[in-house]
């Protein structure tokens, strides 16, 4: 689905799928050399980071293995609830593994202090975070980001496995929700 398809319902376009592309290709190869000569096991936090992780791991130059969490933050809306809670936990054992947290967006920061937090109490060799969008206020959170897609303005924004109320994720753009949406 592209932007044509939903008119009226985006007040713009931030990124183009070959925008969203050339960033993860950089990303990509950066996160590739930075892990040369481990293995490193990208944890992808569904649903929203299945586009990403598919993207990312396609552009990494090199091998490298993935695991999925599910954990919820978010109702239907589009303000964070403040409640996280684990609704799929990983197959793996990551005792001892280089893991990447692969995310859609961190705007609170919430999801992913708790998550980290649940994650460095399995003792991985190493833990890292890797998210497509972040919005400013997690920037200024304790969680410490590695690998950042894009800095974006504190709007609501959805495509490119980014919802809102479990549509627009097969948007292939990324574009900020027009609030008429929501109203
Ligand atoms: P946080 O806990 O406030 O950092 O929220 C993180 C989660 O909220 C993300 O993984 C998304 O699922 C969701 N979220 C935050 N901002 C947006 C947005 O602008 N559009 C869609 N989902 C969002
Ligand atoms: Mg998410």
């Amino acid at each position: 689905m592209d932007a044509q398809h939903i008119p009226g319902d985006l007040i713009n376009v931030l990124f183009t799928p070959e925008q969203i592309q050339e960033r993860l290709a950089e990303l990509g190869a950066q996160i590739t050399a930075d892990y040369a000569g481990e293995d490193v096991l990208l944890v992808g936090v569904l649903n929203g980071a299945v586009m990403v992780m598919s993207d990312l791991s396609r552009h990494m130059p090199g091998h490298c293995q993935m695991d999925w969490m599910a954990i919820s933050s978010y109702g239907d809306g589009t303000q964070s609830s403040g409640v996280v809670r684990i609704l799929k936990d990983l197959n793996t054992d990551i005792f001892g593994k280089h893991v990447l947290v692969v995310e859609d967006i961190i705007d609170t920061g919430l999801t992913l202090s708790y998550l980290v937090q649940n994650l460095a109490s399995r003792d991985p060799a190493s833990l890292s975070i890797m998210t497509m969008f972040r919005k400013p206020e997690a920037a200024t959170n304790v969680v410490d980001v590695k690998y950042v897609g894009f800095d974006i303005p504190n709007d609501f924004v959805v495509g490119y496995g980014l919802d809102y109320a479990g549509r627009y994720r097969n948007l292939t753009c990324v574009g900020t929700l027009s609030p008429h949406v929501y109203a």
